[in-house]
């Protein structure tokens, strides 16, 4: 369905990331995996979307809050894949803390990464986007950026940040088929929630479909985004019913 494709997927190394890429890969997509970190397990996500689907995956360090950095990664796949027309901005840190306890930094590198890094990142994959003629954006924000949450007033300013970028750039580029949406997980078990189970956090007890997301949960809306030519500007949450 995606053969000949190239995604590109921040913080792509593990938890929903991973998952997005082992999906597009079944797909058919080659996958570029850009992750700060954890460079071990990307390469264990690449060995296996080669392995199991035949495609081709790679990893590149990158810290998608640096725009120069961003640049340079986005030319580099750009030389190394054919065909760039997916990038799923997954890339993203939480540094909670009530709004009278946060400091300046807890605020500005969680805006930063999860803010600026999908626009840094939108911006340098456009151009791929315009030559290849097709473009499948895919942001992941969050219920938080929807309802707020106490203690994150950076990660949901941030993620309500991302529902603005998604409209915009919906709107921009919708003439040049390319298309723009966003993803608002739930509560779903990965590490970067690992230290809030879902015995002892409260909103895990109001899913009502009972159970914590999953990353295959989220990887399945991208692929149905991404494959969904007719879609753009959408906010599509994926938690569980958590939110009706
Ligand atoms: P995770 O912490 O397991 O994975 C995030 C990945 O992003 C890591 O591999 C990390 O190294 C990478 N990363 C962090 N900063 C980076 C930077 N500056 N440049 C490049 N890569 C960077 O987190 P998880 O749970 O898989 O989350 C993925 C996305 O989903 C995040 O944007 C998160 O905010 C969002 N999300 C997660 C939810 C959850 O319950 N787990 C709920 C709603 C949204």
């Amino acid at each position: 369905m995606l053969k000949g494709n190239t995604a590109i997927v921040t913080g792509g190394s593990r938890g929903i990331g991973a998952a997005i890429a082992k999906k597009l890969a079944s797909l058919g997509a080659n996958v570029a995996l850009l992750d700060i970190g954890n460079e071990d397990q990307a390469k264990l996500v690449c060995e296996y979307c080669t392995e199991e689907f035949g495609v081709k995956a790679a990893y590149y360090s990158c810290n998608v809050a640096d725009f120069e950095q961003t640049k340079q990664v986005v030319t580099q796949v750009s030389k190394d894949f054919e065909n760039v027309t997916i990038l799923i901005n997954n890339a993203g840190i939480t540094r909670d803390g009530l709004v009278m306890m946060m400091n300046e930094k807890q605020f500005d590198d969680v805006i930063s990464v999860n803010l600026k890094g999908a626009f840094n990142m939108i911006k340098h994959c456009s151009r791929q986007f315009m030559k290849n003629k097709c473009g499948r954006i895919v942001n992941i924000s969050s219920v938080s950026g929807l309802s707020g949450n106490a203690g994150q007033a950076n990660y949901s300013a941030s993620k309500a940040g991302l529902v603005g970028l998604t409209k915009t750039v919906a709107r921009e580029f919708a003439s040049k088929n390319i298309t723009c949406n966003a993803i608002a997980p739930g509560f779903i078990a990965t590490d970067m929630t690992a230290d809030i189970s879902a015995e002892n956090n409260p909103l895990a007890a109001q899913i009502p479909l009972g159970r914590p997301g999953t990353p295959e949960d989220i990887a399945g809306a991208a692929a149905f985004l991404v494959t969904s030519p007719y879609v753009t500007g959408v906010v599509l949450r994926v938690d569980g019913g958590l939110g009706m």
